[in-house]
């Protein structure tokens, strides 16, 4: 969408880096050398297959890093110390976490603005929720006053079963507005693209999964368009002080 987008891979399974054809098993950096302060993020940063898309990629060294993070100073900053400056580069920069709250996760609420949470229409989906907005209000709290849970994207959705709706409105009942007009259905082609090494929109742009993940990043544009607007509406309502 002629946006320019920098994905960080913060999980040490690298399933990110892997989708987008990095070999994380190689000589080559990663995030794990920024954060130990070895290397520059212009010197770790990868392009990718599609143009605008950048990468920082993980590999499995990242996963000392939740240990080696405990011992250092300002040890819930050190990803905003470091890529701070890249960051305002982008249109968007989007931080994939890893599926725990440790460290790494709370290096990134502290940076980002936006949280995103994806949630499988599936029984245990719901399951360690309550953990992440308790988690979520600390960091509000503590670390990042303007951080907020703009959206909730139910994925892996089967409208065939029973369980699919089931727990779909569930979701809807616990996050009301914040839950996307976006589904992410169940899609073969997204569980194949990983093991080519390229996005859904390569891979297979004519699949319900592409259709679905460009539906989802149209509404966020629009979103991140209305939050702007309401911003400058804000402004220009106050009141400039008269001096006399
Ligand atoms: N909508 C979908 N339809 C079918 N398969 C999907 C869909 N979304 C994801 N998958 C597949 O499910 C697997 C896990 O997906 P993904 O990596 O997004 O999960 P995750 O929640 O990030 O996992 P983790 O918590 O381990 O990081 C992948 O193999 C992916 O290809
Ligand atoms: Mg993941």
């Amino acid at each position: 969408m002629g946006k320019k987008v920098l994905l960080i891979d913060l999980d040490p399974q690298s399933n990110l880096s892997i989708h987008l054809g990095i070999n994380v098993h190689g000589k080559e950096s990663s995030i794990y050398q920024i954060i130990s302060g070895k290397k520059k993020p212009r010197d770790v940063l990868k392009k990718t297959a599609i143009k605008g898309l950048d990468l920082i990629p993980s590999d499995i060294d990242l996963a000392s890093a939740e240990i080696e993070l405990v011992n250092m100073v300002g040890r819930e900053t050190i990803i905003k110390f470091y890529l701070e400056k890249l960051l305002s580069k982008y249109d968007y920069v989007l931080i994939d976490c890893p599926p725990s709250l440790g460290l790494l996760t709370l290096n990134a609420l502290t940076v980002v603005r936006e949280i995103f949470i994806p949630l499988q229409t599936e029984f245990f989906a719901l399951q360690g929720v309550s953990k992440l907005l308790q988690t979520f209000e600390v960091i509000k709290k503590r670390l990042n006053n303007t951080l907020s849970i703009t959206g909730i994207i139910p994925c892996m959705y089967d409208s065939r079963t029973k369980l699919g709706h089931a727990v779909l409105d569930k979701i809807k009942e616990y996050f009301d507005d914040k839950v996307f007009g976006t589904i992410i259905r169940k899609n073969v082609k997204l569980s194949e693209s990983p093991s080519h090494g390229i996005p859904i929109a390569l891979y297979a742009p004519e699949s319900n999964g592409a259709r679905d993940y460009e539906a989802l990043s149209k509404e966020i544009i629009a979103q991140e368009e209305k939050m702007f607007d309401t911003t400058v509406e804000k402004i220009s309502q106050v009141k400039e002080p008269v001096l006399q």
